[in-house]
């Protein structure tokens, strides 16, 4: 796979999911801005994706607010540089009973895992518009298709990401802009932490998950990579799941 004209943005890109994509494209020749809030996270990031600094930037960006990712757009401008790749990594998953949940946890959490990705697809649409094609990828989750107790938020925020994959596909097919969705598994980042640490929880994960391990950062970044490349022309409006086979399997 070739990225090398390919100019990519990756939120998230500071660790887990969204770093190791950001590392994978930059790998195959993409330039890749990479966002996520904390500056100091970020700029190791982006030393450890590329030590020479030459095909990467970063921009700290909180993601939640539309006037932000209207400035982190403005920058990209200023570089003269159209997108070609999208990539929404960045997302939140507070966990609280449904009846205990805070309001505002539950708009924060909606705010970021998907007013934010609506609001990056319809500002990268104007590049991908420019080059006559582009890709999006988000990253869902299976959560976004099945419930799980302590996640209510998180869970509708994910199946609103997968609703909102299939409508950008069906709109932007016109202007050959491939929109698809990873609806990954349970993957070892910084996310996962508390179920990784917790024994019980732990093999509860690996016993319900056909390929019996957690997901690798990597296995979603091969994903991403085949959905940014030209070997997925013919595919938009796809929810791809890196899980394992936990979601083919009842029990
Ligand atoms: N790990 C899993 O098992 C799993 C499973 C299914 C789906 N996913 C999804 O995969 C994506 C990546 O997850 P991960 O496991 O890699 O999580 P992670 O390790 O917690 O990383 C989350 C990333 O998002 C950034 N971020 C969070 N809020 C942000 C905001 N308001 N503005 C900008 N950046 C923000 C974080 O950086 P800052 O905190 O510095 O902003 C960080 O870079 C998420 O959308 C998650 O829902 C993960």
């Amino acid at each position: 796979m070739e990225f090398s004209s390919k100019f990519a943005l990756v939120t998230g890109a500071s660790r887990g999911i969204g770093k190791a994509i950001a590392k994978a494209l930059c790998d195959n020749g993409a330039f890749v801005y990479l966002v996520s809030r904390d500056a100091k996270t970020l700029s190791q990031s982006a030393m450890d994706i590329d030590p020479t600094g030459k095909r990467v930037k970063a921009i700290p960006c909180d993601i939640t607010s539309n006037t932000n990712i209207k400035e982190l757009f403005k920058r990209i401008e200023a570089d003269e540089v159209y997108l070609d790749i999208l990539v929404n990594a960045a997302g939140i998953a507070p966990a609280s009973c449904a009846e205990d949940t805070p309001y505002d946890e539950w708009k924060d959490t909606l705010n970021t895992n998907l007013g934010a990705v609506f609001s990056l697809c319809q500002n990268a649409f104007l590049s991908m518009k420019h080059n006559c094609g582009g890709k999006i990828i988000n990253i869902a989750s299976i959560l976004g298709n099945y419930g799980a107790s302590g996640l209510s938020a998180y869970c509708a925020s994910k199946g609103g990401v997968i609703a909102l994959t299939k409508q950008l596909a069906t709109e932007w097919a016109r202007y050959n802009i491939n929109v698809n969705a990873i609806a990954p598994g349970y993957i070892l980042t910084d996310m996962t932490k508390g179920l990784q640490n917790d024994p019980i929880l732990n093999q509860k994960v690996i016993n319900r998950t056909p390929l019996g391990r957690f997901g690798k950062v990597e296995d979603v970044a091969n994903t991403a990579l085949f959905l940014a490349c030209n070997s997925s022309d013919f595919i938009t409006g796809a929810v791809i799941p890196v899980d394992g086979g936990m979601s083919a399997t009842l029990v």
